[in-house]
């Protein structure tokens, strides 16, 4: 099938609305805020989107800190048993343990902290933040970031749902016909490895910004396999001079290309947050030579509260790639632009 380049302009609500707000030229309302909209909290999208907006408000809206606000909006997430791809509930390595990344970034101090393969913690971003506060380090993995966050109290727990360790065991009965584990004959099917991720980015009423990105990583990985989220610079970046931009999608070509940090570095150079966005994800496709059969996608918002998002491929005919937004007009989805469709 041939792939396309689109232009899919901040699709809020229907196809055709957003098509009508594309050919006036009016992109997104909260891109073309021209007021500085602050506190805001934006994050990588749908249902748990909102509900992590929720709770970060909640401490925007009475004066509370950005670094306060992501934390609490990430810890929904993660504590939310139907989501099967942050915190608990996630899908877990090939092997069936859930293993977390997560990485938090302070705009003010342009501090950072972050876990990779972190397991038993319900919440990696809290632990994330420990690092960050706690410790002279940025970064602990596996077994060393496990004992640093039982040394702050954290309980050890078991993060694997039943749903999850379904989708594993189906995963992993379906993987091969030559092997020892066989389906039931009624469940023979191909399964997608799920690669969901949040991040949760927030301005507060003093203009300090922070950052959270949170996830179990890519689905059925290689244990011991860590991604672009807890890596400053790939899945998350702050500076209170610009704004703060976060990846989800494809790990591995995101840390490549160091996509947060270019987002912010774009933004820095002049572009809106949703240039930025746009241009790191047509950076991606160029270094595949315009073939990609993987998406990542960026969103970003800048100082003033300006806000993008852009992913690198998407079905043909549909909406955008989705980001939620909360600041004192209301918690909502948008949809920004994908750049090739299939
Ligand atoms: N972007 C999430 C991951 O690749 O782990």
């Amino acid at each position: 099938m041939s792939e396309k380049i689109s232009r899919r302009g901040f699709m809020k609500g229907s196809t055709k609305a957003g098509l009508a707000f594309y050919l006036i030229n009016k992109f997104s309302l909260r891109s073309n805020a021209q007021e500085i909209q602050r506190p805001i909290v934006i994050t990588s999208g749908g249902r748990s989107g909102l509900e992590a907006n929720e709770a970060a408000w909640e401490v925007l809206s009475r004066g509370g800190s950005a670094l306060d606000a992501v934390e609490k909006g990430a810890n929904v997430v993660e504590l939310d048993p139907e989501n099967t791809s942050v915190g608990y509930g996630g899908i877990p390595n090939e092997e069936g343990v859930v293993e977390l990344d997560a990485s938090i970034m302070c705009g003010k101090t342009r501090n950072a902290g972050s876990v990779g393969g972190l397991r038993n913690i319900k919440t990696p971003s809290s632990a994330a933040r420990l690092v960050m506060e706690r410790s002279d380090h940025i970064m602990l993995v596996g077994e060393g970031a496990l004992k640093f966050a039982k040394a702050h109290g954290f309980k050890e727990e078991d993060l694997l749902t039943e749903r999850a360790r379904k989708i594993w065991l189906r995963w992993k009965e379906n993987l091969s016909p030559n092997d020892d584990w066989f389906p039931p004959e009624d469940n023979k099917y191909e399964i997608e490895r799920p690669q969901g991720t949040i991040n949760v980015l927030a301005v507060d009423t003093y203009g300090n910004i922070a950052g959270i990105t949170t996830t179990s990583g890519l689905g059925f990985k290689i244990p011991g396999r860590v991604g672009d989220s807890p890596i400053i610079g790939a899945g998350l970046y702050v500076d209170n001079e610009v704004g703060a931009a976060g990846a989800t999608g494809r790990g591995e070509e995101v840390i490549k290309i160091c996509g947060s940090y270019q987002v912010v570095e774009n933004m820095r150079n002049g572009m809106t947050p949703q240039q930025a966005c746009e241009d790191v994800c047509r950076r991606i496709i160029k270094w595949h030579n315009g073939k990609v059969n993987f998406s990542d996608k960026f969103v970003a918002v800048n100082k003033d509260g300006l806000t993008g998002c852009a992913q690198v491929r998407g079905r043909k005919g549909a909406r955008g790639p989705s980001y939620t937004v909360f600041d004192k007009r209301g918690n909502e989805t948008y949809y920004g632009v994908t750049i090739i469709t299939y």
